[in-house]
């Protein structure tokens, strides 16, 4: 009767483990969903037939969208509201690589954004490239 109960505990531990640290087998899998699914693809960003952006890509295979839609707010802010907040300057690419990076609340409110340790400065850029294209 205990395993019942151990089983989403277990997923959960794995979940987090993932998060942490084993990123990259993650992207692995995501890559390949992506690349032979269209349905997902038009789920993200419905009529966008433009290659994606490496930032894009690299948003994709990490767990960026688990908290972020490009239209709308889930619990992070809309990539877009992001876009139109911020423009693409170099202070606000290198003050928002950083934050992806570090993690943190305070600019949109108090639920805060998970740190991405794994994440390189120069990913986490590309990203920011990216967010802040959206609309423009
Ligand atoms: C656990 C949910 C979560 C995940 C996962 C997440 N974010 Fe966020 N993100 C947030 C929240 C919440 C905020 C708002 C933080 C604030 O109020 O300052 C945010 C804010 C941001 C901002 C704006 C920062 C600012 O100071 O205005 C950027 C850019 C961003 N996220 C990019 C990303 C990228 C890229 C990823 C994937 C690597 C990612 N986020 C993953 C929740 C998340």
């Amino acid at each position: 009767m205990k395993k019942r109960y151990l089983a989403p505990f277990v997923m959960s531990a794995l979940f987090f483990a993932a998060c942490g640290g084993g990123d990259k087998k993650a992207e692995t899998t995501d890559k390949t969903t992506h690349e032979n699914s269209a349905v997902d693809n038009s789920m993200v960003s419905p009529g966008a037939d433009k290659p994606a952006s490496k930032g894009e890509q690299l948003m994709a295979q990490s767990d960026c969208k688990t908290c972020h839609k490009e239209e709308i707010k889930v619990i992070g802010p809309a990539l877009k509201d992001i876009a139109g907040k911020y423009p693409n300057t170099p202070e606000n690419v290198d003050k928002l690589s950083d934050k992806i990076i570090k993690g943190g609340s305070g600019n949109w409110g108090e639920v805060a954004m998970l740190p991405h340790p794994n994440i390189s400065k120069d990913d986490a850029k590309e990203m920011v490239q990216y967010i802040l294209s959206i609309g423009k």
